[in-house]
């Protein structure tokens, strides 16, 4: 809950991520002071299960002696280092790191600072590719409702409404194929009759526009910021198959996904498929401080060696790319999980998470549950036969939330999708915490708010 002690720090010159000002004004954020495996713990020493792993960068706990090892050694050598002529030792050890558990076609690796600089990233090398092989190719293929992070390029291949709408109209919008939803099936197949036809929008695509984009762009398995909507592993084959069809680059923005989360390393080995260029981030470091890479095939890289007369040079570079705290922490993160046989050593788990689900079949307002691995999500409906969504003045996912903040439990809906993304490390008990309680706060919030519906 709020509490009272809270209200001692000064929030007047803050402005919140997604976040309405009015409701931080009746709910000021709560000031965490540590963290310790799945929990955090504020202020006042209350302890709240992170069942969202901190955006989704918490994958091994927080506060892991290990990597909070690595990086107090990483420490006392040197903070940061120019990355052009020079490298650190742990931004060069890391790349080795990468490419031992990426697919072995996955060989070259180059570093920025989040998710969003990753797909930047990707956008550019894609395009900068065939302009080097005398093509052009000006533009990007995606989904609807797919999300690639918050910069103006990534915003471009996005397509969430309430995020991205209004910069559409003033920035280049890409083209967008059919969401892979399966729950409102875009061209009303069930899962018992689906033969991916929602990928023939794609198909259409391909067939007008080929000779003119320059990569397709996807999150593989799960379209996670507009609700976690996880798709069968035939859809993402499908896409691999119709872009080497077409002859289109395939980008996996395996920013969410990757190191582990869909109970695979990566999310496109689902599909058995190698994507041309793959972005990872968030789980990187365990979620200790921002890194991520865009990571391309040879035959990608191959087209930009050259020398000073050749232009054959990727013009881009954040101030702390390759930044040696950040890689000292991936570093060890990469070892934990490799030591740690993840996400093998978590099937059980994953298998248990997925049972306990089952609770929520007798809430009239999940209208679908949804999972894979260690990633489930709840889409709440105010009719599950229409599938009609809950009236937006109910705010019942806001209030539902509070309710759990104020229990302990950290969720943060999408929407009215409510979702869990723990760090892997949970055990069993703190499973059935987590979902008892959102059963639970659930149950209540249904009471409040939505009787009758
Ligand atoms: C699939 C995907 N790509 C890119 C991003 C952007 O990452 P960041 O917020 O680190 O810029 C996100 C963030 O949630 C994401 O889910």
């Amino acid at each position: 809950m709020p509490s009272a002690e809270k209200s001692s720090y000064n929030f007047d010159n803050l402005w919140m991520p997604f976040s309405y000002y009015r409701d931080t004004l009746e709910n000021p954020p709560i000031v965490i002071e540590k963290g310790e495996g799945v929990w955090i713990i504020d202020n006042q020493g209350k302890r709240y299960l992170d069942a969202v792993g901190s955006w989704w960068v918490s994958i091994l706990g927080h506060n892991h002696p290990y990597i909070t090892n690595a990086v107090r050694r990483q420490l006392d050598k040197i903070e940061h280092v120019i990355m052009a002529g020079f490298i650190s030792e742990p931004s060069l050890r890391l790349s080795e790191m990468i490419k031992n558990i990426l697919p072995s076609e996955l060989t070259r690796i180059f570093y920025s600072d989040d998710g969003s600089t990753a797909v930047e990233i990707a956008l550019k090398i894609a395009m900068q590719y065939h302009a080097l092989r005398s093509e052009t190719r000006p533009v990007f293929v995606s989904f609807e409702g797919g999300y690639h992070g918050d910069t103006l390029g990534a915003m471009s291949v996005g397509m969430i409404p309430q995020y991205h709408a209004l910069f559409h109209q003033q920035f280049k919008k890409q083209l967008f194929a059919h969401s892979p939803y399966c729950y409102r099936c875009p061209v009303n197949c069930t899962p018992e009759n689906c033969h991916c036809e929602c990928m023939d929008s794609l198909e259409r695509i391909l067939q007008e526009h080929n000779k003119n984009i320059a990569a397709c762009i996807f999150e593989p398995m799960v379209q996670g910021a507009v609700g976690m909507r996880v798709y069968p592993s035939k859809v993402l084959k499908r896409i691999f198959s119709l872009c080497k069809q077409y002859n289109v680059l395939t980008i996996a923005d395996e920013v969410a996904m990757g190191f582990g989360r869909t109970g695979k390393l990566f999310a496109c080995e689902h599909a058995g498929e190698v994507p041309d260029i793959m972005c990872i981030a968030k789980g990187l470091t365990g979620g200790y401080l921002p890194l991520s890479a865009t990571v391309v095939k040879e035959f990608i890289f191959d087209e930009f060696k050259g020398d000073y007369k050749s232009n054959r040079i990727l013009n881009h570079g954040h101030t702390f790319t390759g930044n040696p705290l950040a890689a000292s922490a991936a570093c060890a993160t990469i070892e934990l999980i490799t030591s740690m046989h993840i996400p093998q050593s978590i099937e059980t788990k994953i298998h248990y998470f997925h049972e306990k689900l089952s609770v929520f079949k007798k809430f009239d307002i999940v209208g679908d549950i949804r999972a894979l691995g260690m990633c489930a999500a709840l889409e709440l409906v105010a009719d599950k036969a229409s599938k009609r969504p809950l009236p937006v003045e109910s705010r019942f996912s806001y209030i539902l939330s509070n309710k759990a903040v104020a229990r302990g439990l950290l969720l943060r809906p999408l929407g009215d999708t409510i979702y869990f993304m723990p760090p892997f490390i949970i055990t069993e008990k703190d499973i059935d915490f987590m979902i008892d309680t959102t059963s639970e706060v659930l149950q209540e919030t249904i009471n409040e708010c939505l009787t009758p519906l």
